[in-house]
């Protein structure tokens, strides 16, 4: 009779990795319970790939314990190779293949019949909206539709444990939601998901905790509306009618709701910092008792680089990245008011 295992998926203390006099990763502690999706949130350069690559066991570390599925990455590397899938930011396809050639010929390679492989290949492409493009070479494929293939790749075996390292950088904002939506089906499917990203709003939508990183150290640790919690609740963008009336109420609301208020370019426009995401009502009240006419109104989450200030007193480095996903309103769940905790 097989003992029934508890094992997180993934438990690390103290996992160290250098390049050379850079530590890319700087003693991070994980530990992430099976089923769900566990986000890794930082800016480009935290360090993010180098813990993957190293649960994943490319890649040897330099010292500390890392655990994955009751497996040390040290001693069992083959047992982890065998339960995880792991999928990059850049697509391991081959370009001059069709997607079903691509499938097939991973398939192939995990050791399926030929026909097996197509039917399982078929299966996925179908799932992941790629039928159509089935006979198309990637090299004809958009950003977002390799993303989709190089997933569906990793999952002709349903793996226990699956790696998505920033699985939307790059892509525009439909694939993007497609990718999402891929990603709660893993869930549904028993999968756990080990996700890294740039953008808080993704890990706002996907993640049931994360873990924030920056120059290879975890610097906060909860669920997405604890953290969000800790920065206050976001920004509220308010366009006035009239240019002329904008530095009344950039007065107003400061007053009013006590914001931090910052006049933008655009001269009929400016934005509230709050503390509270409640404070959002008041705000609009004010204006309309002072009769200032409002063009728009609208309560954003904060960005990734508000989380940064707020935990680390400066801004994430960007490296040339491209800015990230655009703050839709989102609802801070009831876990919000709750304290994560800072390191
Ligand atoms: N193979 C490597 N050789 C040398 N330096 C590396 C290598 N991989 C990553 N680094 C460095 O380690 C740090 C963390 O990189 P990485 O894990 O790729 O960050 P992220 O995935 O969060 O963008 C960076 O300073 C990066 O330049
Ligand atoms: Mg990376």
């Amino acid at each position: 009779m097989s003992v029934p295992t508890a094992d997180p998926a993934v438990e690390t203390r103290g996992l160290v990795k250098r390049f050379g006099d850079n530590t890319a990763v700087d003693g991070v502690d994980l530990s992430i319970s099976r089923g769900g999706i566990y986000g890794v949130l930082g800016p480009n350069g935290a360090g993010k790939t180098t813990v993957i690559r190293m649960l994943a066991t490319l890649l040897r570390p330099d010292g500390g314990e890392a655990r994955v599925l009751g497996h040390d990455v040290f001693a069992e590397p083959a047992t982890i190779r065998e339960k995880i899938a792991l999928t990059g930011q850049f697509a391991s396809l081959d370009e001059d293949l069709t997607g079903i050639e691509n499938l097939v010929l991973l398939g192939r390679l995990l050791g399926f019949p030929g026909r097996t492989a197509r039917r399982r290949g078929h299966e996925l492409l179908e799932a992941f909206g790629l039928a159509e493009a089935a006979g198309r070479q990637v090299k004809k494929y958009s950003g977002g539709m390799r993303r989709r293939l190089d997933i569906a790749g990793s999952l002709l075996v349903t793996p226990e444990l699956i790696f998505l390292d920033e699985p939307t950088t790059g892509i525009d904002p439909r694939s993007r939601n497609q990718v999402w939506d891929i990603i709660r089906t893993l869930v549904g499917a028993g999968t756990t998901v080990l996700l890294t990203t740039q953008y808080l709003e993704e890990a706002d939508q996907l993640a049931d905790r994360l873990a924030v990183i920056d120059h290879g150290r975890v610097i906060a640790e909860g669920t997405p509306g604890q953290l969000k919690a800790q920065v206050g609740s976001g920004a509220l963008t308010v366009r006035v009618v009239e240019p002329a009336d904008r530095e009344q109420a950039a007065e107003l609301l400061a007053r009013t709701i006590e914001a931090e208020v910052t006049r933008e370019p655009d001269p009929t426009a400016l934005t509230a910092r709050l503390n509270e995401r409640s404070r959002a009502a008041a705000a609009l009240s004010a204006l309309e008792e002072a009769h200032i006419d409002v063009e728009t109104f609208a309560l954003g989450q904060p960005s990734l680089d508000e989380v940064f200030l707020a935990l680390t007193g400066h801004r994430a480095e960007h490296e040339g990245e491209e800015e990230g996903a655009a703050a839709d309103e989102t609802d801070g769940g009831p876990d919000d008011q709750a304290e994560a905790t800072i390191r």
